[in-house]
């Protein structure tokens, strides 16, 4: 997709400008993701709001003063999100808590093979799209059209990028929660009142209170307050870096200089950078390419159409007019009238991916395995990944429409090689797979503090490497 066009060279400059006046801020708080958050006791303060994108419209508000007039401990609202996080009381079920989907012991993913985790009053809906891990995800940068990373692409206009969920419809943490306790096929609250009057009821309501009232109110009867101090304290709980950015794995044992790759995950290592090869990297990056961060987040959340097949196990999708089409619609909906965006999703995380058992935004494949086959063979054996029509001919990419398909995206690992071979052999897919699994947290025994994690950059070998 040539996007390059629509960006102007003033407006390049004008970006430029924005970063060398904020750049620099940028860089320390974004290396630092939630360092903020993370010391303890901090008030919310000017160094907090520097952590976000805008502050949170409680800090502007009357409600910005705890129940001694001070402002609550960032250490104290993160604990309170937890209590949050985990409530099931919080949902129409009961039953139903985000740590259902979002299960601590699978990295903040989905706790079984299932393609999309059941919601709803009696946990039998279906939604459309698979469950993300909620790691290495606490700091995407704000949804853009025109995404500008000098330290990447040479600075050139990469287009959309950035935001929260496969489409990146909202920004903010605090936005995004409100969507799955107000959405019917998950904790199905049918107002936010109704989320107010849980609240009230739930175990943690005393604490809530006492740590958010305004001096001589009750924060519990202010449902505007509520719900603002509710969603802030879970966006605070999703900075925690002990659970949502630890930094644990092989991989970054290894960019510490305190583990070694074994030969076959430094071949893996090496395919998956190479143009030629794997060309993961391209879109995963390897190697921290962002301004804002030291550590690599292996995804700069550009959105990309990748032909995945069409889930048809879902019950969205027996309506054979139905398109899940990403960041033109239906979920996401201010860009509908950008049909050249139809097919495109957010290029997820791969840090943790090995610990999945469904793939891609409709959760349609089922091992790490077979993702990486579906790379290195969906031009080669269609068949394998596409059903027939009635003609006996392969639907390619069938989970588009025919006026989209060409958005899908053909660079290498897809393109086949002359003579119509695959670009990474049997031994090389082990390679790959021997590497993505150095991606997976749990690896170090003692995770290194947050400022001492911060302080590394990669080594000079280890970028010789990534080239
Ligand atoms: C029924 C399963 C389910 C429940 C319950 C659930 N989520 Fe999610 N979560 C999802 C799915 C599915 C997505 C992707 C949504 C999309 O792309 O439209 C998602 C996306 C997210 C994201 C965006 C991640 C990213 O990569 O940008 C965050 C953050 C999140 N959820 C937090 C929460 C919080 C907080 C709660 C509880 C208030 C919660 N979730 C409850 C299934 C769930
Ligand atoms: C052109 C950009 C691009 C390239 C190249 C690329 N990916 Fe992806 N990757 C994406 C996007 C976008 C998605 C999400 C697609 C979707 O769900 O519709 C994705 C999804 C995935 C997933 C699923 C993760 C999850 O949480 O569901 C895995 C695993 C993955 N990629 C691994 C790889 C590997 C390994 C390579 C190299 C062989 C690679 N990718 C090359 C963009 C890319």
């Amino acid at each position: 997709m040539k996007l390059m066009d629509t960006v102007t060279w003033p407006g390049r400059l004008v970006r430029f400008m924005r970063f060398m006046r904020f750049g620099p801020t940028a860089l320390m708080f974004g290396a630092m993701p939630l360092l903020c958050a993370a010391q303890t006791p901090a008030p919310l303060d000017g160094r907090l709001l520097a952590c976000g994108d805008d502050a949170p419209p409680v800090l502007n508000s009357r409600y910005n003063r705890g129940a001694n007039g001070d402002a609550p401990p960032a250490d104290q609202l993160q604990a309170l999100g937890r209590k949050i996080f985990f409530d099931p009381g919080l949902s129409a079920s009961g039953k139903q808590s985000c740590a259902s989907c979002h299960s601590p012991a699978h990295a903040y993913g989905p706790p079984n093979g299932i393609s999309v985790q059941l919601g709803g009053p009696r946990l039998n809906e279906q939604g459309m799209r698979s469950t993300p891990s909620l790691r290495y995800v606490h700091a995407p940068q704000a949804f853009t059209e025109h995404y500008v990373d000098l330290m990447d692409n040479n600075g050139q206009d990469s287009g959309p990028a950035g935001g929260r969920t496969w489409d990146g419809r909202v920004n903010q943490a605090r936005e995004q929660a409100l969507m799955p306790l107000l959405d019917p096929k998950e904790m199905a609250n049918a107002s936010l009142s109704e989320v107010v009057a849980r609240v009230r009821k739930a175990p943690y309501a005393a604490e809530f209170n006492a740590l958010l009232s305004p001096p001589g109110t009750r924060i519990l009867d202010d449902e505007d307050g509520v719900i603002s101090w509710l969603t802030t304290a879970i966006e605070f709980f999703e900075q925690s870096p002990e659970d949502f950015h630890p930094f644990t794995s092989k991989y970054d044992a290894y960019l510490r200089g305190q583990a070694h790759l074994s030969a076959t995950e430094q071949r893996g290592f090496k395919l998956f950078n190479d143009k030629n090869k794997g060309n993961c990297a391209t879109c995963h990056p390897s190697v921290a390419t962002s301004s804002t961060f030291i550590y690599p987040r292996f995804t700069d959340f550009e959105f990309f159409a990748l032909g995945v097949p069409r889930n048809r196990q879902l019950s969205a999708n027996r309506n054979p007019t139905f398109y899940d089409l990403g960041l033109c619609g239906p979920l996401r909906h201010d860009l509908v009238d950008q049909t050249a965006y139809c097919g495109l999703f957010r290029t997820p995380t791969l840090r943790n991916a090995a610990l999945r058992h469904s793939f891609f935004h409709n959760g349609v494949l089922h091992s790490l395995r077979e993702v990486i086959d579906f790379y290195v063979t969906r031009d080669i054996t269609p068949e394998r990944w596409y059903p027939k029509d009635a003609q006996g001919r392969v639907m390619r990419y069938d989970d588009l429409p025919k006026a989209y398909q060409g958005h899908v995206n053909q660079d290498a690992p897809f393109k086949p090689l002359p003579g119509n071979k695959p670009r990474l052999s049997e031994r090389e897919i082990q390679d790959l797979m021997a590497f993505l699994n150095t991606l997976s947290d749990g690896y170090g025994p003692t995770p290194p503090r947050p400022a001492d994690r911060t302080m590394h950059s990669p080594s000079p070998r280890h970028l010789a490497a990534a080239r």
